[in-house]
């Protein structure tokens, strides 16, 4: 896989959150591309070993003013890359108070150390949950912004707070609202590893492997094609792209956002009909009442990012986003620090993976 930007050849980004899933795959781009990273992460919900082996790491707390300020001490930051967050949508409704302070919290923590040491620009992981829910057409940016549960309100406040900051203090900011991240590094060294797991590609591919006896599916009376959910899947690896496009583009722009997906929507049934064909193997499903707050369908229209930035999801089609998933999950079958295994299984070494298809919206 080859990316070309047109790169300096020594920029400073830190970023935070990049023991997690979105953000050490996001570090392991930047580090391929020739950016000096640090990862800044408190490991709770992250893992050391998803870190990329050429980054700096820092183990501290951002809800701590001080260790912020040692971090900033230490180098000089070109970018901020913000993906540390509290991020469980379900928890949420039940610690909105936790949720809105430690996120919103964080954020002016990072925000004003960048502020204070010149850091010239700053890009904010954000999220589809900001906007009024839809069901019907796909989402752009003109959509109204009303969250339906506190994560999305947090960040609907991250954003906001870094619009003034903009307006008052000129460091150049960007926010990524991203739709569904799935998928894995191919090779199957880097993957998604969310304990309690919440999203419905690794719960789908851990029935596969036989870790949970069958898949829970909420309400299937919704008006979609087969009465389930919808939902865009974007590759994490089309997920880091738009970074570094975004990255570049704060060097002569700022105040952007962008909504980041795929364009193509898949019910619940669809995902696991997809993952039964990918692994060979049965996942049993089991039909529960609608979940409360769940919108029918969210679906990006990436359009602007397209357009100004030239982005294409060249990842983000099914097959290889759950195949890509699935050979994290085999290598890694109890996630990062449990046995690495070959895959496929009996193979010497992890199997190469077929060029990517065409994006079914393209
Ligand atoms: N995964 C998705 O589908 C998705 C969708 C939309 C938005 N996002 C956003 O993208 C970002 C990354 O999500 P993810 O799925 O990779 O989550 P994740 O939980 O895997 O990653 C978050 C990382 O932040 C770290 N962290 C949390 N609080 C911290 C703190 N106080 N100090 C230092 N580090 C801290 C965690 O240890 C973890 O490594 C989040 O901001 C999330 O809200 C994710």
């Amino acid at each position: 896989m080859k990316h070309h930007h047109p790169i300096e050849p020594v920029e400073n980004v830190l970023v935070t959150g990049g023991a997690g899933f979105v953000g050490s795959h996001v570090a392991w781009l930047l580090c391929e591309l020739g950016f000096r990273v640090t990862v800044v992460d408190d490991l709770s919900t992250g893992h050391r070993a998803a870190v990329p082996p050429t980054a700096s790491f820092v183990l501290a707390d951002l809800r701590q003013v001080g260790t912020i300020n040692q971090v900033f001490a230490e180098r000089q930051y070109d970018a901020v890359m913000h993906f540390a967050a509290r991020t469980l949508v379900g928890e949420s409704n039940t610690r909105p108070i936790d949720y809105v302070r430690d996120n919103v919290g964080t954020l002016c923590n990072v925000l004003q150390a960048a502020i204070d040491h010149g850091t010239r620009s700053f890009i904010l992981s954000s999220t589809a949950s900001i906007f009024e829910s839809r069901d019907g057409s796909d989402i752009d940016e003109n959509q109204v912004v009303s969250p339906g549960n506190p994560y999305g309100e947090s960040k609907r406040m991250c954003e906001r707070v870094l619009f003034w900051a903009e307006r008052s203090h000129g460091i150049r900011t960007a926010v990524l609202r991203y739709f569904n991240a799935a998928g894995a590094k191919p090779g199957g060294d880097l993957g998604e590893d969310h304990r309690p797991e919440t999203h419905l590609i690794p719960l789908v591919l851990q029935v596969a492997q036989g870790r949970r006896p069958h898949i829970d599916i909420f309400g299937n009376d919704y008006p979609t094609r087969d009465g389930t959910c919808v939902r865009d899947y974007v590759h994490v690896l089309d997920l880091a792209d738009a970074h570094v496009r975004t990255l570049i583009a704060l060097r002569s722009s700022g105040a952007l956002a962008y909504n980041v997906g795929s364009g193509a929507g898949y019910s619940v049934r669809q995902i696991v009909a997809a993952a039964e064909r990918v692994t060979g193997r049965p996942i049993p499903t089991i039909m529960r009442p609608r979940r409360m707050g769940d919108p029918a369908a969210l679906v990006a229209n990436s359009g602007k990012l397209r357009r100004e930035l030239g982005w294409k999801p060249l990842h983000s089609d099914l097959q290889t986003i759950i195949r890509t998933a699935w050979i994290w999950h085999s290598r890694h079958p109890g996630g990062f620090g449990s046995s690495c295994l070959p895959f496929p299984p009996g193979a010497g070494s992890p199997s190469a993976v077929d060029p990517p298809a065409a994006q079914p919206s393209d």
